[in-house]
């Protein structure tokens, strides 16, 4: 493609139309068909939102077409509009996508937005223009009282583009829901503040990373970042079944439920009968949920950078958790307060300064009989080789979509069983309990990983973890290679 040359953005031959007139229904030029609806252009900015759940009624295809037109007066590059859109209402084309990616199931309409594939060259151009006018097709509908939501999951998208007919040469680059509302989200998700985001002449920000290696984050990015994450809605952090009940066993084994006589009270709690538990940076607090709700001899606190991730997590816990912040300049906990305490899967989160700070601080909070249960990814395990797999496959790649196991938000890294136990030595603990689990991927990880793989690639990946897990049942082998390990601390 050529530079962006000014007489090819032509607009000649429209004619110049003052401003506050309704266009009249004029097709070829892209104008809408009929009474458009007056809405403050502001209103249309802040209120638009992503909807997910849609009435079943049909959209009447005059409103599709208006949305259309919106479309295609989105700018492109070029001015080329290499853009095609395919409206889908036909419920059983409807159904055929929803096969590809239950995230097509949810309206009555799916617009397919495609641009000619080869007009990339400079800047992903193509994605640029398409993206344009999937905004203005948003904003439109937000306007005529529709909802939208913007699918990049459609799954195989040279599937969708074959479903809908559109030829080879047209690139799938998105697809919009688009139907009556059925609910509409209250608020927005939150917004990184301007101030943090936007400069005058010259950036004098610190970038957030987009790099996986804890090293490369600086504690506060990381609080920003997580902040953002998990106040921005959780859709990457669902519970995972393989996680869960590797979790499930090691509580069982090392952490059993203690009965209210074997319970003593934590020091300092104020005149509470209960011991006080710790969850440590639980970040998106699905596991300080299932916890408290296992563990009911005990009070919860949360332990987080930020006050609002501390008190999101803390609000999924029954009864409320306590908040406690992490600051790890000023890294201070009270002395011997915690019966127990967990640390799942955050280690591998934390550059290795503040690893050591976190785990001494622990040590220091926990009660002279207290317990800290650490879990953490295994390096020696197929874990890392799983993730290398997974890169190899060209599946998404964001710093988002790196992090393993769910729920993780941020950098990880993987680390060895001699790595934790120098760490809990400096921090003054010593192991008193060990278990490990999962020598090869579970059967209901390697269906969900496997998903999107071809029929041939799929039996291959099953075969193999399904020879493979036969280690599960080798004694000592989960225990050593395990991806899930759980080490039980005390103090020394
Ligand atoms: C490029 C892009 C891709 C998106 N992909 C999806 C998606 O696959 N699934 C989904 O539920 N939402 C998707 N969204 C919607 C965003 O999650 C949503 O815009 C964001 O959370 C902000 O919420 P709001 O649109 O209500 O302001 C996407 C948005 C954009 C811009």
């Amino acid at each position: 493609m050529q530079a962006e040359d000014p007489r090819a953005a032509g607009n000649e031959g429209i004619p110049e139309e003052p401003s506050g007139t309704r266009a009249q229904a004029d097709t070829d030029e892209g104008r809408p068909v009929g009474p458009t609806p007056a809405c403050d252009f502001w209103d249309a900015i802040y209120q638009r939102r992503s909807i997910r759940r849609f009435k079943p009624d049909p959209v009447p295809r005059e409103l599709v077409e208006q949305v259309l037109h919106a479309g295609i007066w989105a700018p492109s590059s070029c001015n080329y509009q290499m853009w095609d859109f395919v409206a889908v209402d036909d419920p059983a084309i409807n159904q055929r996508l929803a096969a590809l990616s239950s995230q097509m199931g949810n309206a009555p309409v799916n617009i397919i937005i495609s641009y000619g594939r080869d007009f990339s060259e400079e800047a992903w151009a193509n994605i640029q223009s398409a993206s344009a006018a999937i905004e203005n097709m948003s904003l439109a509908a937000h306007v005529l009282g529709l909802g939208t939501f913007w699918i990049t999951q459609t799954g195989d998208r040279e599937r969708v583009r074959e479903t809908v007919g559109l030829p080879e040469d047209r690139l799938v680059i998105a697809v919009l829901a688009l139907g009556y509302p059925k609910l509409v989200p209250r608020k927005g998700p939150k917004r990184r503040p301007l101030r943090e985001v936007a400069h005058w002449n010259h950036y004098a920000g610190r970038a957030i990373p987009s790099s996986v290696r804890p090293q490369d984050w600086a504690p506060d990015l990381l609080r920003t970042y997580q902040r953002a994450r998990v106040l921005n809605g959780l859709r990457h952090n669902k519970p995972r079944a393989w996680e869960q009940s590797a979790l499930g066993e090691a509580l069982a084994r090392l952490l059993p439920e203690q009965t209210p006589s074997e319970a003593t009270p934590g020091a300092g709690s104020g005149g509470a009968t209960r011991p006080v538990w710790l969850d440590v940076l639980p970040c998106t607090g699905i596991l300080t949920e299932r916890l408290a709700r296992e563990r009911q001899s005990h009070a919860f606190e949360v332990l987080e950078r930020s006050p609002e991730v501390a008190e999101f997590c803390a609000a999924r816990a029954i009864p409320r958790a306590q908040v406690r912040l992490w600051d790890p300049d000023q890294p201070q906990l009270p002395s011997g307060r915690y019966a127990r305490i967990t640390c799942l899967y955050r280690l591998e989160n934390l550059a290795e300064a503040e690893r050591t700070a976190l785990l001494t601080r622990l040590g220091e909070a926990l009660a002279p009989d207290g317990e800290l249960l650490l879990g953490f990814v295994n390096a020696r395990s197929f874990h890392n080789p799983m993730e290398w797999l997974r890169s190899r496959r060209g599946g998404p790649r964001g710093v988002e979509y790196v992090l393993s196991p769910d729920p993780n938000i941020g950098p990880f890294e993987a680390l060895r069983s001699g790595q934790i136990e120098s760490l809990a030595r400096a921090a003054g603990l010593r192991v008193v309990g060990a278990f490990g689990a999962q020598a090869a991927p579970p059967r209901e990880e390697l269906e969900f990983r496997t998903r999107n793989f071809g029929p041939r690639a799929r039996v291959l990946a099953r075969g193999i973890a399904a020879a493979l897990r036969v280690l599960d049942f080798v004694p000592g082998v989960p225990g050593r290679w395990g991806r899930f390990q759980y080490r039980l601390l005390r103090k020394a």
